[in-house]
């Protein structure tokens, strides 16, 4: 029987996945949930597209079930996500005539919709991330030109953070991104943190995507990255670790090749060496999908194989898992 991550880890971090909901079927997948894992974050339910798909049609039958499951084995829960440029229908940007939204009507669709979700789960989800990949560093006020973004304006964010607060005044609230070791995205995402501290918008927290590349970044990247944002004073998790064995969008391989799978598992380790070396700032190290076998790398960016994560897609654990677990 092998260590159960979320032990191994235990006074460090939570140690938490993504999951699908068809993940609770089998009972060899909700083993592997509850064993090694004390935060579970719903890779897709909880999106826009999931619980409002039409206006004022709400549908909460998949999020309950995910939310339940996590609760009943005494789990936490992170709610992923309120604001994003993905998974949001069209309408939601959208009058009448098919044309943009007002400021107005978008900050309406978005207050119910924040409201009424987060309000759902009070009390049940911990921490949520509010906002999703709005960075675009090459833009001078480093936010991305986003249908949210062309609408409203940076304001859009303040508001998103002050409804989810309106709604949960004890979650935790996140401003989520990927690439943030990146020095100039992460930059722009202090200076865009910076800026809504200073006006006094309820943030609490900066998500580390954390999606690697068995090539990129270095470790000392991340490990600046994290340093940086201690400045800022707030909370932060890594939120959808795991480390693509391609470097390139052309490669495919039938099975993990052993050489990537060590290169794969010294990677694993000398990220948890950095993310130990932090514990004090960092509150959940979340990996995106709980095995191989049902990664989001295996449909993005091209469909092909992978193996990203700690068990491969038989649910037996692998060199990276054993070296985290012996790296401790
Ligand atoms: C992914 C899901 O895992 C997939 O199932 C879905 O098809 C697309 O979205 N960054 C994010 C997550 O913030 O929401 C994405 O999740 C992965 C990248």
């Amino acid at each position: 029987d092998i260590p159960s991550l979320k032990d191994v880890f235990t006074g460090d971090f939570l140690f938490g996945a993504a999951f699908e909901n068809f993940e609770l079927i089998e009972a060899a997948d909700r083993q592997l949930l509850t064993k090694h894992f004390n935060s579970l974050t719903p890779g897709n339910v909880l999106k826009w597209d999931s619980t409002q798909p039409q206006e004022g049609e709400f549908n909460f039958e998949p999020s309950d079930q995910a939310v339940q499951f996590a609760l009943d084995n005494g789990q936490q829960v992170r709610g992923h996500t309120l604001v994003w440029h993905n998974q949001t229908p069209d309408w939601v940007f959208r009058d009448s005539n098919g044309n943009l939204a007002s400021k107005q009507l978008l900050y309406q669709r978005m207050e119910a919709h924040i409201n009424e979700v987060v309000g759902r789960y009070k009390g049940k989800i911990y921490a949520w991330d509010v906002v999703n990949e709005v960075i675009d560093a090459s833009q001078p006020d480093g936010l991305l030109r986003s249908l949210w973004y062309q609408i409203a304006g940076e304001e859009y964010i303040e508001k998103a953070f002050e409804y989810a607060h309106a709604a949960d005044p004890d979650a935790l609230l996140f401003i989520n991104d990927y690439n943030t070791h990146e020095s100039a995205k992460s930059q722009a995402l202090y200076n865009l943190i910076s800026r809504l501290k200073a006006k006094g918008i309820p943030v609490h927290g900066v998500g580390h995507q954390t999606h690697l590349k068995i090539n990129y970044p270095t470790m000392s990247e991340i490990d600046s990255s994290i340093a940086k944002f201690a400045a800022l004073n707030i909370k932060q998790e890594i939120t959808e670790l795991d480390i693509d064995i391609y470097s390139d969008d052309s490669t495919k391989y039938d099975t993990l090749p052993d050489n990537l799978a060590q290169t794969q598992a010294t990677r694993y380790k000398q990220l948890f060496d950095v993310l130990l070396k932090h514990k004090d700032k960092i509150d959940n190290v979340t990996v995106w999908g709980k095995d191989d076998g049902n990664s989001w790398l295996r449909s993005f960016p091209v469909n092909r194989n992978n193996w990203p994560l700690l068990f491969d897609e038989r649910l037996q654990s692998k060199p990276a898992y054993w070296a985290i677990v012996n790296g401790k």
